[in-house]
């Protein structure tokens, strides 16, 4: 599992230019080059936040006994998003928001299928297991090497994100002798789209001085804790996991 520890470690190994940030071994913030690299991250992360509000406000029309406490999810979801727009700006930088809608539309197209068909299981799978694993890994390996506008509110973000995945856990947990295939088949679709996300964000997160692999690590480790919660054994984890290499 990546730590912050490990993610602080390479940070402090890496090149950096500029003055206080580099005494630090941090990036140089004010950086053309960071700031492109951020003008994109910043996208992914407000569009992530964005379509973290709307599906869950999408949930709560499947499951309308649980309207009320998806709409207190979603709020949350808003409230972050207003956080990481206040971190671009904090930084002079303009999200590239069409860069980020394309960036997400494959994920975004299943979660609508889904919904369309009112496959509950999938829409949760996909917001509350694979987005908030993918949000609480990119978050753990960015707090290390955030300014410290950024860093704060992030710390702030990551606490709500682990409410949320453990909301999708705990409903599929009560549900799996239900909705185990579809599950199985939700991860079969939707965790290659993960992987090829983590790869597409690579280059820019490492202008962040974030560890393409310590990312991967860490996404894997949390969505491997979240199916050992909702009840799968080592063996079929490591079956589900595999679907992210054969996608
Ligand atoms: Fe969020
Ligand atoms: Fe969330």
């Amino acid at each position: 599992m990546a730590t912050v520890e490990a993610a602080a470690a390479t940070s402090a190994a890496s090149p950096v230019s500029g003055g206080a940030a580099e005494a630090c071994g941090l990036p140089d913030f004010s950086s053309a080059t960071y700031k492109d690299a951020y003008s994109r991250i910043n996208a992914i992360v407000i569009e992530g936040e964005q379509e973290a509000h709307d599906n869950y406000i999408a949930i709560g029309t499947l499951i309308p006994e649980q309207a009320d406490e998806l709409t207190k999810l979603a709020r949350m979801e808003l409230k972050h998003m207003k956080g990481f727009t206040a971190c671009a700006n904090n930084l002079g930088v303009v999200a590239d928001m069409p860069f980020a809608k394309s960036f997400f539309a494959p994920l975004h197209d299943n979660f609508q299928k889904a919904l369309a068909e009112g496959k509950v299981t999938t829409c949760l799978l996909i917001q509350a297991i694979l987005i908030e694993a993918f949000a609480i890994s990119a978050y753990h390996i960015y707090i290390p090497v955030a300014d410290p506008f950024a860093r704060k509110i992030t710390e702030g973000v990551v606490k709500d994100e682990y409410t949320h995945l453990n909301y999708g856990q705990e409903w599929l947990k009560a549900n799996l002798d239900n909705v185990r295939e579809e599950l199985e088949q939700a991860n079969r679709d939707n965790l290659p789209l993960v992987r090829k996300m983590l790869e597409q964000v690579a280059g820019d997160a490492a202008v962040l001085q974030m560890d393409k692999e310590d990312l991967m690590a860490d996404f894997l480790s949390s969505y491997q804790e979240a199916l050992i919660e909702i009840g799968f054994t080592g063996r079929e984890i490591a079956r589900m996991a595999a679907a992210a290499l054969v996608g």
